[in-house]
């Protein structure tokens, strides 16, 4: 409770330094990198708070740019407000991350924070995480088929899918096509991860009408979730698919395609090089979305070659996630409550109905992902502090 009151006046704090308002993106700063600790009750609270306790972070892997930004976002949260921290990552090897977590545990870790490699692989890991009374976020990725998992923090991961579907039907105007067709393909993500079924039926649910009307064409006829996904989201297994959809369906020389939707960024890379390398047309005569703004990505975006990224900013996701873990090592429950009483200064949504892991509906904290192109890019990217321009007019990522 104690607790609660204090995130509140950090972030009261931080909001009327910053003087940006609710709703707006909080800058990089806020994020991660200026603890707002300021005040002497602030520093005295939370080294009460935190004592010599020690969160356990477990990340993916470091070769999908985004987990990078997220461990180093986590771990100085945490620090800043006086938390130990362990931060683990497994590269993308399921059995390297059930160990990492073994190794969380037996080092008496008291809150666990964890993006699953594959959610369904982790449920007797957690077993003892929960005999051990460690509280566990499922961090971005829903964990499944556990007990142990306490709460989720996200963003909306169908809204991440919706944008990109909104993005083509608008980009496309389809609802005024007419006898118009256009061709597109699918990519999506990684079967073990279980936001990639809700990015690919957040766009498809907005295309399917198009689709089934004619006016969207899938010339490969590749439309279920488990023909176009992608394994670990690797951006080499997406640009192999992508050639041969290119070759087998593209490769006369004069059937267009008009469209890639990409669920992400890594697999938006690969469909853009072999977009570029064997398709007969221009790759910025393609509409390819993604997510993330990962720095390929986004320079991809200055030079027109991808033509948008759902961006979701990772340091608020970690502001979130710092807040409901103190709340938890303090021996609360959060709820709903928690978004008023941090007065974050970014939007959320506090959802209790939409994530099922099989065992239970998880409570879960749901931040709001933006669009991002060519045109708005400096103002979502590099005025709220998360990217600079490097001297080419190339984003950089300030984390
Ligand atoms: C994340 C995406 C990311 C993907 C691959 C998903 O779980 O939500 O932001 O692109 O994993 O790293």
């Amino acid at each position: 409770m104690k607790k609660k009151l204090l995130s509140f006046l950090l972030a009261t704090t931080m909001v009327a330094t910053l003087a940006t308002g609710c709703g707006e993106a909080a800058t990089a700063d806020t994020g991660a990198d200026e603890p707002a600790a300021t005040t002497e009750e602030t520093t005295e609270e939370t080294t009460t708070a935190s004592g010599d306790q020690t969160v356990g972070i477990a990340m993916p892997t470091q070769s999908l740019e985004r987990w990078n930004r997220d461990g180093s976002y986590l771990k100085e949260q945490f620090e800043s407000k006086g938390y130990a921290v362990e931060l683990t990552y497994s590269d993308n090897k399921i059995d390297q991350q059930v160990k990492d977590i073994e190794g969380l545990i037996a080092d008496d870790v008291d809150l666990l924070v964890i993006a699953a490699i594959d959610g369904e692989s982790l449920s007797q890991v957690l077993a003892d995480a929960k005999d051990a009374n460690i509280p566990v976020i499922s961090y971005d990725r829903l964990i499944m088929n556990t007990d142990a998992v306490s709460y989720y923090v996200s963003f909306d991961n169908y809204t991440v899918g919706k944008l990109q579907g909104e993005f083509v039907e608008k980009q496309l105007d389809l609802a005024n096509a007419g006898d118009k067709t256009y061709n597109i393909e699918f990519t999506a993500g990684d079967p073990a991860d279980n936001n990639a079924g809700f990015f690919f039926n957040g766009a498809y649910d907005v295309l399917k009408k198009y689709i089934d009307a004619g006016t969207l064409v899938v010339k490969s006829g590749q439309t279920d979730f488990d023909k176009v996904a992608t394994k670990n989201w690797a951006t080499d297994e997406a640009l192999k698919r992508m050639q041969n959809i290119l070759a087998s369906y593209y490769g006369d020389g004069k059937t267009k395609l008009d469209v890639a939707l990409c669920s992400n960024d890594s697999t938006a890379l690969g469909v853009t090089q072999a977009i570029e390398s064997d398709y007969w047309g221009d790759v910025k005569d393609v509409i390819i979305t993604g997510q993330d703004g990962d720095v390929a990505n986004l320079a991809n975006l200055v030079d027109g070659k991808q033509t948008m990224t759902v961006y979701k900013a990772v340091a608020n996701e970690a502001v979130a996630t710092l807040d409901l873990g103190i709340a938890l090592l303090n021996g609360e429950t959060p709820d709903e409550g928690l978004i008023s009483a941090a007065g974050w200064n970014f939007d959320c949504a506090y959802d209790t109905e939409s994530y099922d892991n099989n065992v239970a509906k998880i409570p879960s904290y749901l931040l709001v992902p933006t669009v991002v192109t060519k045109d708005n890019l400096e103002k979502e990217l590099v005025d709220t502090g998360y990217y600079t321009l490097d001297a080419n007019g190339y984003p950089q990522a300030t984390n």
